[in-house]
């Protein structure tokens, strides 16, 4: 079962019209939210993406609270690397570390095949649980990282802020980079594949930390394997194409494939659709720091953006990125209620 393909989400990433702007949020679960902590006292974070029993419940908790217009997926971008066994573990207040980082071409060509039915199965039954959740009221968004993000963290093994292992990886080790992104590509498509066929409605692609390249490497190292994702998706399934600090990619990424691409809050949504054209929908694009100022603030940053959007069809409001673990429960659903109330026509 899916979602009714007339879902206002759903009709905005087709760039139908529709009775109010929609909304969902990145990090729409995670530490901001009491229940989810409850949770986390209890059980580790792989832990929890990996029973699905849960992992539907944590999906469902914030759906109902925050009255949004999609659920996303409670997972992460990170467990498709589990079954690459680079050693991957989140460590508590510090995030994702990975203990035997790609650092050689040999690494590359050590790294075993993944069976994703096999590796990555839970994803696809808790996809299944909150479906039947769901019924075919809301729409449920899966979500993958996309080559680059994915390759970044098993270079580096974890955060960074200049990505320098990944960038002179890339040059110096050329073949094994190519050879990288398409392994990840060929295993992201198979995993969003898997995602849709057991209910997902929409997927988007995670390339959070791409802004941190030139448009002409992006366009030599990095395009050419998120098209590849992109295209083997079965086609008229929504596509949301993300990244952050991604103004001087847009039209690149745009080019690889998405039919949304995703905005965050340094550039200006209305001249930047303008831009990129209006043949392509767009999501975003709140800084979520606002989501920390007083009730009117939120309100002003939420009618900005709207403004900018002219109520013109493909709009799907959202964060420009996820939401910070101190923002209050009130006030991001106070964000919502504020677009859906603005945008009624
Ligand atoms: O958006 C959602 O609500 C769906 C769930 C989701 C999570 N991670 C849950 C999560 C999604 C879509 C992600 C994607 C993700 N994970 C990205 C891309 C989006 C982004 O933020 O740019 C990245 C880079 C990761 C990697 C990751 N996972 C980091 C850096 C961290 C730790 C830092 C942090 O912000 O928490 C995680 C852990 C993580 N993933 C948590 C959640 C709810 C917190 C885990 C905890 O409970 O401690």
């Amino acid at each position: 079962m899916h979602a009714r393909p007339d879902a206002p989400f759903l009709r905005a990433c087709r760039r139908e019209p529709t009775p109010f702007t929609p909304v969902w949020l990145m990090r729409q679960a995670g530490r901001y939210m009491p229940e989810y902590r409850a949770l986390r006292a209890r059980h580790g974070f792989l832990e929890l993406c990996k029973q699905p029993e849960a992992a539907a419940e944590v999906t469902l908790q914030p759906v109902e609270r925050l009255g949004v217009d999609a659920a996303i997926l409670f997972a992460d971008i990170l467990l498709p690397v589990e079954p690459l066994g680079v050693g991957l573990e989140f460590t508590r207040g510090e995030g994702p570390h990975i203990a035997r980082p790609v650092r050689a071409a040999a690494d590359v060509t050590r790294l075993p095949a993944v069976d994703v039915a096999d590796a990555l199965g839970y994803v696809f039954e808790t996809v299944r649980q909150v479906r039947k959740a769901l019924g075919d009221r809301l729409p449920l968004i899966g979500f993958a990282g996309a080559p680059f993000t994915l390759a970044s963290y098993l270079i580096e093994g974890g955060a960074s802020r200049d990505f320098l292992h990944t960038k002179r990886f890339m040059r110096a080790e050329r073949a094994a980079w190519h050879a990288l992104l398409a392994r990840i590509a060929a295993v992201t498509g198979d995993y969003l594949a898997g995602q849709i066929a057991a209910g997902a409605d929409a997927v988007q692609l995670f390339d959070s930390w791409v802004g941190t390249l030139a448009p002409d490497d992006y366009r030599e190292f990095v395009l050419p394997h998120t098209r590849a994702v992109f295209a083997g998706l079965p086609a008229g399934v929504p596509t949301i194409h993300f990244g952050t600090g991604t103004a001087a990619l847009l039209p690149l990424m745009k080019e690889a494939g998405g039919t949304v691409i995703g905005l965050d809050w340094r550039v200006e949504l209305g001249s930047t659709w303008a831009r990129l054209g209006h043949d392509v929908a767009v999501q975003g694009n709140l800084d979520p720091a606002v989501l920390l100022a007083a009730p009117a603030d939120i309100r002003a940053g939420a009618g900005a953006i709207l403004a900018q959007a002219g109520g013109r069809a493909g709009h799907v409001f959202n964060l420009g990125h996820g939401v910070h673990a101190e923002t209050p429960v009130e006030h991001v659903r106070a964000l919502i209620d504020v677009v859906h109330e603005m945008s009624a026509r």
